[in-house]
Parts: C-alpha cells; structure tokens; sequence
C-alpha cells in the first residue's frame, strides 16, 4: 500500500546495496562508501558481509553520525570512517576490495581526478560502482512520489536547477569524467532524470568499471 503525500519515503540504502554486490561481485575485505554522508550505504552493506567498512568524506559531522549509527545497530567496529575527499584518499594504493558511491559524485571539485583515486586504490580485478539512485528493487510507487516531489522543488527553484541537477546525471557526463580520470573500460547502467516512467529507472545511473589485473 502506497503512503500519502508527504509521509517518509521507505530506505534506499539497502536496494541500492544489493544492487552493488550483484554488479561488483566482490570479495570479502575493505570495502569503500566514498562520500558516504552519514553512511546509509556503507551501513547497509554492513549489514550483508562481515567486510570492513569505510566511511570517507569530507563532512566530520556526518561521518561521526554515521559511526555512531553503526554503533547502535552493533556494526562496531567493522565501520570506520576517515575524513577525506574524492580527489585524495588517503589509503594505500590497491588496497580496497570494492568502492562504491552514491549521490556524491555530483558534489565533487574534480571528478576525473576522484575516479583516478578510485581505481589506484581498488585492488586489482575489483570493481567500483559510482553515481546515484535507488536501487532495482526501490518500490515503484515511492520512486514516482520521491521524483514529484524532486521535481516540485526544482521546478519552483527555476529552470536551470532542472539543468543542474539532470546534467551530471546524463550517461554521456558519467562517460565523460571516466574517460577524462584515463579509466579505458567501464559501463554504465540505469536511468536517470526527472522521470520515474521508465521501470528501470530506479536503478538509477551508475558508473561501473573494474581495475585491470596486472
Ligand atoms: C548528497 S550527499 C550523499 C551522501 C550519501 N552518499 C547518500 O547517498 O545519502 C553528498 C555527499 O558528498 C560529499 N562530498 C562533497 N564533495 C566531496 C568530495 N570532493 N569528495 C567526497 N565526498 C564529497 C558531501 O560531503 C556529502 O556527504
């Protein structure tokens, strides 16, 4: 049954999750939620590996929520967060088993340069999912409300907020910053924009891309 107007829209973390391992595939180990906020995604995968999570961004405040969160839904310590950008991350290179991130790329100074971050620390054969969305499995009838009412606030903001938000997340920008970052082969996958006719637009738009074995 479809709530009213209004009323809270169901979690996206945990679809968007799911939707992650079954693109990413990975192994067990370090996995990365960059621009993570408060960790909503980082959390729900959390809640499906015994991996070590970790939360970057820039925002402390959000991070320290996150980790406090994790801590109430007995995560600790398979949560950790570090205060960083995109651009520069601060581990090692050919460290992380997956990276993932949703929402964030959008915000970032550098893309490319982020994304070159991204694959130097991936470990060889592992895979990176990058843009934003809902998740495959996100209930259509919230996907139509949440979509509305997006549109709703952009709309009264004007015509170029309606520009700004659609154009990072058309698939020739995603295309674009990755080929920029040097990154040669990658996919994108999903839908995006203002529209939630298309049934696969829930998944939202994501970039995916795996580092080379050497
Ligand atoms: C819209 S929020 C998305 C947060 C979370 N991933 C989610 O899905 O709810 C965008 C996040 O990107 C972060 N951010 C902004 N610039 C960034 C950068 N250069 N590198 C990494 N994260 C950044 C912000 O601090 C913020 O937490």
């Amino acid at each position: 049954m479809s709530p009213k107007n209004g009323e809270e829209l169901p979690d996206w973390f945990s679809p968007v999750a799911q939707d992650a391992l079954r693109y990413c595939r990975p192994r067990e180990g370090v996995w990365v939620d960059l621009g993570s906020g408060s960790g909503g995604l980082g959390l729900a995968l959390s809640e499906l590996s015994n991996s070590l999570i970790v939360l970057v961004d820039p925002n402390a405040e959000a991070v320290g929520e996150g980790l406090d969160e994790a801590r109430d839904r007995g995560l600790w310590p398979r949560v950790v967060g570090v205060i960083a950008r995109a651009e520069s991350i601060p581990l090692p290179d050919s460290s992380v088993d997956m990276v993932v991130s949703r929402g964030s790329i959008f915000f970032w100074d550098d893309p490319p340069a982020g994304l070159s971050e991204v694959y130097r620390v991936l470990r060889p054969g592992c895979r990176a999912m990058i843009g934003g969305g809902f998740g495959s499995s996100y209930p259509e009838w919230a996907l139509k409300q949440f979509f509305r009412r997006r549109y709703e606030a952009l709309e009264a903001e004007g015509e170029e907020a309606v520009c700004r938000w659609n154009h990072p997340r058309r698939p020739e920008w995603l295309a674009a910053q990755a080929r920029e970052a040097g990154i040669g082969d990658f996919d994108i996958v999903g839908k995006s924009g203002l529209s939630a006719e298309d049934p696969a637009a829930g998944i939202g738009r994501w970039l995916l891309f795996k580092k080379v074995t050497a």
